[in-house]
């Protein structure tokens, strides 16, 4: 079922497996555009190979355990949000929480809401497949990713590992009910 939304100027969506290429080429570019500066280029490329790809981006489409949404502006992507069930880790408590995986809007539209627009479509699907808590992990020096959770309720309640290529870096784990 196509589920649209027209908010604003933009339009929050849910991706299709038709989507995988389009979305697997963003999803790698706003990646590396983040977080490329920061990390060697072998260990950027490990992760590249791993994490994005049409048949990875279409896998992660196809599975009931996933939703992606996209916000486009006419018929550009301004970016992307990725929530999955599965396991947590135990400093969330309550009952069903969801992950928010992949959480990235594209640089020129950052600053202008559309990020908040797609954080509040993020939270209306996450409740309408049962959840009641929304919990993610974000790089320890992630500065401007962490205050904009916190603008929209997460607090910080542990920290985990995520590896990129070869290297394993701290994410502080965020939670926010719904
Ligand atoms: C994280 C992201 C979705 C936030 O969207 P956004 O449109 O930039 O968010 P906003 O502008 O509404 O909020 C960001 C907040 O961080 C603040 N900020 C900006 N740069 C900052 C910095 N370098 N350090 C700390 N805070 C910063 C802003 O002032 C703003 O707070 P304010 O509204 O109280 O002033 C977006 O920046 C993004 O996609 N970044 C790249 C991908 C990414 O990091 N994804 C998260 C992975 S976990």
């Amino acid at each position: 079922m196509q589920t649209a939304e027209p908010t604003g100027r933009f339009l929050i969506r849910k991706a299709e497996v038709s989507d995988a290429e389009e979305l697997a080429l963003f999803a790698a570019r706003t990646f590396s555009e983040t977080f490329g500066g920061e990390n060697t280029p072998e260990d950027l490329a490990l992760h590249l190979a791993k994490a994005y790809g049409p048949a990875q981006q279409g896998a992660e489409l196809r599975d009931p355990a996933w939703t992606t949404l996209l916000a486009e502006e006419g018929t550009t992507l301004a970016g992307y949000a990725q929530i999955r069930t599965g396991p947590a880790p135990s400093c969330v408590t309550g009952e069903s929480p969801i992950e928010l995986y992949r959480f990235y809007v594209d640089s020129p539209w950052q600053g202008r809401g559309v990020a908040g627009v797609l954080m509040q479509a993020v939270k209306d699907r996450a409740r309408r497949r049962g959840a009641n808590s929304l919990w993610l992990g974000v790089w320890e020096r992630n500065a401007r990713a962490q205050a904009f959770y916190r603008k929209h309720g997460f607090v910080k309640v542990g920290r985990q590992v995520f590896v990129v290529g070869t290297d394993p870096q701290t994410d502080d784990v965020m939670l926010s009910p719904l």
